[in-house]
């Protein structure tokens, strides 16, 4: 196999971005993320890939819950806040205003227009990602009329 032209065609497959994030008590982990699908209709469930030597992925082995924040079309920037370290400040997560999930305790970003919670059902350990599998056990749609932040729009390449 040619390296870079398996880097290049990974690098078509298309994704949205997220914020995930995963909470046990005050201790919080948040990340922006392209690597999630739906899996199931019945279950509802969905599968992420997430670094295995990351704050997010001790947090969410620990709790088996966490919460996904759907980015808008126009929040690039708060996509990119989201790659730097974990910051709690005057109530605020990196700066940006959150509610605590209902069902998983993780923060929900209030500006993002949709959310939702899910349980951990299964996890792949391979690689230098887990592939966790989880049900959808909640969810909230802030703005109806939103459309997602691509992750081809952004320039961005989490890939290859
Ligand atoms: C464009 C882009 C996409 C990313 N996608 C993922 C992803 O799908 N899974 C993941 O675990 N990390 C991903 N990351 C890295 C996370 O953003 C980073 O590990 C996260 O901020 C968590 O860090 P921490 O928990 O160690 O503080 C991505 C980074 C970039 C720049």
């Amino acid at each position: 196999m040619d390296p870079e032209v398996r880097k290049r065609t990974l690098r078509l497959i298309t994704y949205g971005l997220y914020v995930l994030t995963a909470a046990d008590g005050e201790e919080i982990a948040a990340g922006t993320i392209n690597w999630l699908s739906q899996a199931s209709f019945q279950p509802p469930l969905v599968m992420v890939g997430i670094k295995k030597d990351s704050h997010l992925h001790a947090l969410i082995e620990r709790t088996g819950k966490f919460a996904v924040n759907i980015l808008g079309a126009g929040q690039k920037e708060i996509a990119s806040a989201f790659f730097r370290p974990t910051q709690v400040a005057e109530g605020k997560l990196n700066g940006y205003p959150f509610e605590w999930g209902p069902r998983t305790g993780a923060p929900l970003l209030v500006d993002l227009p949709a959310w939702f919670e899910a349980q951990v059902t299964d996890a792949v350990r391979r690689g230098d990602h887990t592939v966790f599998v989880a049900e959808v056990i909640e969810a909230g749609l802030r703005d109806p009329e939103a459309r997602p932040l691509v992750m081809w729009d952004t320039g961005w390449f989490y890939g290859g």
